[in-house]
């Protein structure tokens, strides 16, 4: 029986991207997101390559995450990895201007969706152990500061910390936890935090070179296939032309 992945926001992006690479390995995949038109799309693309089952969830409610699992079909139950990748940010502007909805809607996506989506496949992973991964997509902005950044750079600090208690937890079951951080990467990603502004997404990524979804996704295949014996607990990926910058100062 071949591996299966189970992927959160695959209609888009890393998702997707990862979606497209375990198929070509051969993996069997669980795809999921809200738009089932795109889902729909990427199975009429792999299946004849491997075993896709598609599902339309919005990974904020938990009974229909819950439910969800528990009606895979049985060729997919047998879960090697779940890919936590479901997320967003939203409001770039600074913290004392932005609604508070937006705030809340990062947290009930990054941090409860994956919490959410984590309960209901550990299960699925156990029942394997060695061997099975869960692959969390956190941020740079879970490590390092930055204008604008408020509630985002928090959720995925909480998913970087919560791997790693997991890793405490699950250490003698054989399912491994890695946090796969990000830097500045072309996606959808911009185009969602702007609510639709095509050209403020065009002009970040523009005149730099940016990661692509296929550089995440070929990190993403490279952890999940690691040996079981080893666990990558955080990767952190920059493009070469992305760095730090200095400390605000704020003077008279
Ligand atoms: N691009 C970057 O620079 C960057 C850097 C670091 C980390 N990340 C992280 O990488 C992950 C993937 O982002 P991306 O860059 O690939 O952006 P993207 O192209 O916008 O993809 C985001 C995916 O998440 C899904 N999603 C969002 N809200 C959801 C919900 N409530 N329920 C289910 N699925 C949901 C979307 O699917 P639907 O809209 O169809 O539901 C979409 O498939 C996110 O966690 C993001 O925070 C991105």
């Amino acid at each position: 029986m071949s591996n299966v992945i189970f992927i959160t926001g695959a209609t888009s992006g890393f998702g997707r991207a990862a979606a497209r690479r375990f198929a070509e390995a051969g993996w069997s995949l669980v795809l999921s997101g809200r738009r089932e038109e795109r889902l729909q799309a990427l199975r009429d693309e792999l299946a004849a390559k491997v075993p896709v089952h598609i599902a339309t969830l919005d990974v904020r409610d938990a009974e229909a995450v819950q439910g969800m699992v528990d009606a895979l079909p049985e060729a997919f139950r047998k879960v090697t990895v779940l890919l936590n990748n479901a997320g967003l940010a939203l409001a770039p502007e600074p913290a004392q201007k932005v609604a508070l909805q937006d705030w809340h809607t990062m947290i009930d996506t990054n941090v409860t969706g994956l919490v959410n989506v984590t309960h209901a496949v550990l299960p699925l992973l156990l029942e394997t152990g060695k061997g099975t991964s869960i692959i969390n997509i956190g941020s740079v902005a879970g490590e390092w500061p930055y204008p604008g950044g408020h509630v985002y750079g928090a959720t995925k600090a909480f998913v970087k910390q919560f791997g790693f208690n997991l890793r405490c937890d699950l250490v003698s079951t054989g399912v491994r936890v890695t946090d796969i951080a990000p830097g500045m990467a072309e996606t959808e990603f911009t185009l969602v935090r702007t609510k639709g502004n095509q050209a403020a997404s065009d002009a970040l990524y523009s005149t730099t070179t940016p990661l692509s979804a296929e550089d995440i996704a070929e990190q993403i295949f490279y952890v999940a296939t690691l040996p079981a014996h080893i666990n990558i607990n955080r990767l952190e990926i920059m493009p070469s032309r992305q760095a730090w910058s200095s400390f605000a100062v704020d003077r008279d």
